[in-house]
């Protein structure tokens, strides 16, 4: 071969190279890129929608406006195969039938206050009791339960952002409180979420979304084997009422230390009723850090968690008891759990706990993500 023959050849390799490296980066991008509005019914004679994100990577996250609600999270296993990871419905009439707050947003105050009461300053507030003597998850129409409006969407990004007003008085809470979640779902295969509030009366608020996971992606499958880390050395050990007594109890040694990671399912049996409990987390306050990681060997599916919040809520879907059917197949027990960021339970009747209070004129803010990956 001459040199000239020899360049050519060489030329044609690198030419070869870069065009089939460009076709995989075109192959990469996904048409459906973005997100997508549909029709998804009425509610209180107004229009009820379904938003499809999607990214590059062809990972499909639905969300309606109804409850600001995440419905589906499609993602591949280790084969490849697409799955829904949590649980939801594929009709508004799913949700209308009250499920145990399926990936929702919960406010204004995610988990229990005692006595559904608390007073701030010289003024006693009278919340809904909806928990038998308790107040759970903002009441009887809790934001889960509530239309939220939309704001303006661009269809080539994965984002959508929704808000509402909740009005002074509502579930007997004080101030028009004017909140926004937006969802953006990110090409590193995460769902963040970020929450603002404002009020024109000092309020307590903690928002949070209680997405219930199952990654197996098959609901027959339960819970109990997966890989369960949460960083926290502390939990707050709750009443027979699920209210935490305030004290913030060290994990260590007990059935609650996750600390390194462990099966769900390895010591579940000596927490009566299962796991239902808040998690006092070893981050800095306010920071943006990794918190939890759950792991599942049968799809090689592997999700954290990432929060600003200073409480993790580790749920073991203990309430699940088959009364709900999904696609035609009973939700039991332990089907799913649920790892809600916040912060504690019942923080407006404890002083020791975080405040939870937001005043005129600050402004509120948390961010939470939930990232998938492979094993
Ligand atoms: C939260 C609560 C549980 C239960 C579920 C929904 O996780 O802590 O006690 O109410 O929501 O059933």
């Amino acid at each position: 071969m001459n040199l000239i023959a020899y360049l050519f050849s060489i030329i044609a390799i690198i030419t070869l190279y870069s065009c089939s490296e460009n076709n995989n980066k075109a192959a990469k991008v996904n048409p459906m890129y973005g997100i997508q509005q549909t029709n998804w019914g009425e509610y209180d004679s107004k229009k009820v929608y379904l938003f499809t994100l999607t990214n590059h990577n062809g990972i499909e996250v639905k969300i309606t406006n109804y409850g600001a609600t995440v419905t589906s999270w499609i993602t591949s296993d280790m084969n490849g195969k697409k799955d829904n990871i949590v649980l939801g419905f594929d009709s508004l009439d799913g949700y209308l039938q009250k499920p145990p707050y399926f990936g929702a947003t919960i406010g204004r105050y995610g988990n229990r206050i005692a006595d559904a009461r608390f007073t701030i300053g010289d003024s006693s507030y009278k919340l809904a009791a909806n928990n038998g003597k308790n107040h759970l998850h903002g009441g009887i129409k809790g934001f889960d339960k509530q239309l939220w409006d939309i704001l303006p969407i661009s269809d080539s990004i994965p984002a959508l952002t929704l808000t509402r007003i909740s009005k002074d008085g509502e579930e007997g809470y004080p101030g028009n409180l004017k909140v926004t979640v937006s969802f953006s779902l990110i090409e590193e295969d995460e769902l963040k979420i970020e929450y603002t509030a404002e009020t024109d009366k000092t309020t307590p608020v903690n928002l949070t979304n209680h997405s219930y996971f199952n990654l197996t992606g098959d609901v027959t499958h339960n819970i109990l084997d997966h890989i369960l880390w949460i960083d926290a050395d502390r939990y707050t050990p709750v009443d027979s009422t699920l209210i935490p007594t305030g004290v913030l109890e060290t994990v260590i040694g007990s059935a609650f230390d996750f600390t390194r990671p462990k099966k769900i399912g390895a010591r579940i049996e000596s927490v009566k009723g299962g796991y239902d409990h808040n998690f006092v987390l070893n981050k800095n306050e306010g920071s943006y850090q990794l918190v939890a990681s759950v792991k599942d060997s049968v799809s090689g599916r592997k999700l954290e968690v990432y929060t600003t919040e200073p409480g993790l809520q580790f749920y073991s879907g203990n309430f699940l008891d088959g009364t709900i059917k999904i696609d035609g197949k009973l939700i039991n027990q332990h089907t799913a759990f649920c790892l809600e960021t916040q912060h504690f339970p019942n923080s407006p009747n404890q002083q020791g706990f975080p405040s939870t209070l937001l005043k005129p004129g600050e402004k509120y803010h948390t961010r939470t993500a939930y990232k998938v990956s492979k094993l």
